[in-house]
């Protein structure tokens, strides 16, 4: 017997389906060369005064030298490092004047350099006391994050609540926070390009709170904050310094596994009580 037909989705459902499965832009497999496109619409292409164009090409012949496609793809991806390069200064520009955690939060709320920032719902920046000896950052909002605006309130937020009750502290004592300001879709990681535009911000964030220690929670946070290429696994349970250009002096950073690892591998458990007792050994000595 025949399947029976598929039930046609509406727009709305697709939309969401593509979103939920992490589809944030709608690109082709090849790039598409729309100057060429423009030109060939338009007519022939004008000779310069000085120029030695042949007058008797067809307006296709006159379309500009197309370059092979490997060199197309190259020529679009310098574009896109210049364009990811200016808005990675101007970030650095716009963190650099805020003098306070508020301010920090107004830049953001007026920057408009992030993709990420099309597919979220909320700004997702601070949760805690911008006074702490302790500051905690998580790799990217997920889906309650992104609801609330607020760093780590779903079930790993529960975890970190619980894992900082056992060395007896809560939200007042930390200042929490993440790698990029807004969930990517889908709960994906965010990419190095997202994560490289939001880190002017997060070294300010640092700046300004000035902690006596760092915890970067899980391997994204580690590698952008501590530039080490070892994975999570090797360096936690190690001291690190934590410095940015602004900074009277560094900052012992150590990582910690992140919470949503634990969920799913509670055994690694027994690591992390043991990172904590020494997180808190070193607040106790600060
Ligand atoms: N995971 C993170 O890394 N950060 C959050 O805010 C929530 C979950």
């Amino acid at each position: 017997m025949p399947d029976p037909a598929p039930t046609p989705l509406s727009n709305r459902a697709l939309m969401t389906w593509y979103l939920d499965a992490g589809v944030d832009e709608t690109i082709g497999e090849q790039p598409v060369n729309r100057y060429a496109a423009l030109q060939r619409s338009q007519g022939p292409v004008q000779a310069p005064v000085s120029g030695v164009a042949d007058q008797s090409q067809t307006p296709l012949q006159q379309a500009p030298f197309q370059a092979p496609e490997s060199q197309q793809v190259s020529q679009q991806m310098s574009q896109q490092d210049v364009q990811g390069d200016s808005i990675v200064q101007n970030a650095y520009a716009l963190a650099a004047a805020a003098k306070s955690v508020d301010d920090l939060r107004a830049a953001l709320e007026s920057f408009e350099g992030c993709a990420l920032q099309k597919t979220a719902t909320n700004l997702v920046f601070t949760d805690g006391n911008p006074k702490a000896s302790l500051m905690m950052v998580g790799e990217a909002p997920g889906a309650e994050e992104d609801r609330q605006g607020v760093p780590f309130v779903g079930p790993s937020g529960k975890l970190v609540d619980q894992m900082l009750a056992s060395i007896g502290l809560n939200r007042e004592h930390v200042l929490i926070t993440n790698t990029v300001f807004w969930r990517p879709p889908g709960n994906r990681s965010p990419t190095t390009q997202e994560i490289a535009i939001c880190l002017p911000f997060l070294e300010r964030l640092i700046e300004l709170v000035d902690p006596k220690i760092l915890v970067p929670v899980g391997g994204p946070a580690s590698t952008a904050l501590l530039a080490q290429q070892k994975g999570i696994t090797k360096l936690r349970g190690h001291w690190f310094s934590y410095a940015s250009s602004r900074m009277a002096s560094p900052i012992p950073a150590t990582p910690l596994l992140h919470p949503a690892y634990l969920l799913r591998s509670p055994a690694q458990k027994r690591e992390v009580w043991k990172d904590l007792l020494a997180i808190r050994q070193k607040l106790d000595e600060a």
